[in-house]
């Protein structure tokens, strides 16, 4: 690829994956993603995180390509999950006198993902490195995403190279910088990345914003997606509302339904949210639309309403895999309304209403089991449930 600048000698090393299925091996990407890492040129040479290791050949002839053979001072490891760190040995064996630059939480990763690390720099909160014309600052953001994870803020170009915050799921199409980029591509693969990865550490993310909010920061270089320069306020409004579970008047709907008769249910809740004015309705079968979607409206929508039939006495598994899902990541302040169905003893709504224990969501209505193919009085309940959501929803828009 052609050399690409963030400025006069701080260098994009950035690897488009167009191969891998599911990231992590659970969460589908259909448009890919990319493995961002930046190489920055001075008195000294620091290199900002690694790549996946399907990359290494080409990073390595990358990074050769622009420092021939000068070696590498630095190696900041900012996060260690793999995606980021698996370039890490072959970095070592090729820079041997390289100095690894983490946190107290870093090098243990170090140790037990691929070698004692011996080389090391031990930072914390503002502790600064200098390479010469460029100075170094370190901001710890524990669990954004795992707990060693920290951000480094280049003072001279007011570059914060973020890690996974502020990243996105999707390629790199040719173009690099937002400004380069229609966005909307990104709308929902920039959250996708929030939701399924960094979800779960909402508070932690908030903290991390309020962390960040006094550097003066003219560029936000994350590991992967787009590099921030020119509508730096499209990632950090959105990660600001997503974080603190700012939550839009709308329903999410989940069924799973193996003959159509839970189908059908969810679809008279829908209807009638829809006649009392919800113009957010978004409607899934659990057997369709993989967990990593769904939960993206639920970040989004203040109502959840989930349906399952029985499944040899329990949830619909699939249903399960969702609820499970929620429960780990634990988004804040949803109203609930359960409903099922069943053919002879029933496990559905016993174990929906276990879920509603758990995630502690305020339920809006009485739980609502059928036995069968919906009939007029259970429809009618389910009217209520869905006329009880709306008014919980709407008094409050
Ligand atoms: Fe992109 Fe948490 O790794």
């Amino acid at each position: 690829m052609q050399q690409v600048n963030l400025s006069e000698d701080i260098y994009f090393l950035g690897f488009n994956d167009r191969r891998t299925h599911l990231f992590e091996n659970i969460w589908p990407i259909p448009h890919g993603i990319s493995y961002n890492s930046y190489l920055i040129v001075d008195e000294k040479i620091a290199l900002v995180d690694t790549v996946e290791r399907s990359f290494i050949d080409e990073y390595l002839d990358e990074i050769e390509g622009i420092i021939g053979d000068r070696a590498i001072d630095y190696l900041i490891i900012n996060h260690m999950e793999p995606d980021h760190s698996g370039a890490l040995k072959s970095i070592i064996q090729k820079y041997p006198d390289i100095k690894l630059v983490g946190n107290k939480k870093t090098f243990g990763f170090v140790e037990s993902f691929y070698l004692t690390p011996k080389n090391v720099v031990e930072v914390y909160d503002d502790y600064r490195i200098d390479l010469g014309k460029h100075k170094l600052q370190f901001q710890m953001i524990p669990m954004v995403h795992w707990p060693e994870t920290m951000v480094t803020y280049e003072e001279t170009s007011k570059i914060v190279f973020s890690g996974d915050a502020f990243g996105s799921y999707g390629t790199l199409d040719g173009g690099i910088f937002d400004d380069e980029i229609n966005l909307d591509f990104y709308e929902v693969e920039v959250m996708r990345y929030f939701t399924n990865i960094v979800g779960k550490y909402c508070p932690h993310t908030q903290r991390a914003i309020k962390k960040l909010a006094p550097l003066d920061i003219k560029m936000i270089a994350a590991t992967h997606g787009p590099i921030w320069r020119s509508d730096l306020d499209w990632v950090l409004t959105r990660y600001n509302k997503w974080s603190s579970y700012d939550l839009d008047c709308g329903v999410v709907i989940v069924y799973g339904s193996m003959y159509g008769n839970t189908q059908r249910m969810a679809e008279v809740i829908a209807r009638q949210l829809a006649v009392r004015g919800i113009k957010n309705i978004r409607v899934y079968d659990a057997s369709k639309t993989h967990s990593s979607y769904i939960i993206n409206d639920i970040f989004k929508y203040k109502g959840f309403i989930v349906g399952s039939p029985a499944y040899n006495n329990s949830l619909f598994p699939n249903v399960e895999i969702l609820l499970s899902t929620i429960e780990h990541m634990a988004p804040k302040d949803h109203y609930l309304g359960v409903f099922g169905n069943y053919s002879w003893n029933g496990g559905g709504v016993k174990n929906l209403k276990l879920f509603a224990e758990k995630i502690k969501w305020e339920m809006v209505y009485d739980p609502i089991e059928e036995m069968g193919a919906l009939k007029t009085d259970k429809k009618a309940e389910l009217v209520k449930l869905a006329n009880a959501m709306a008014d919980k929803l709407l008094v409050e828009n």
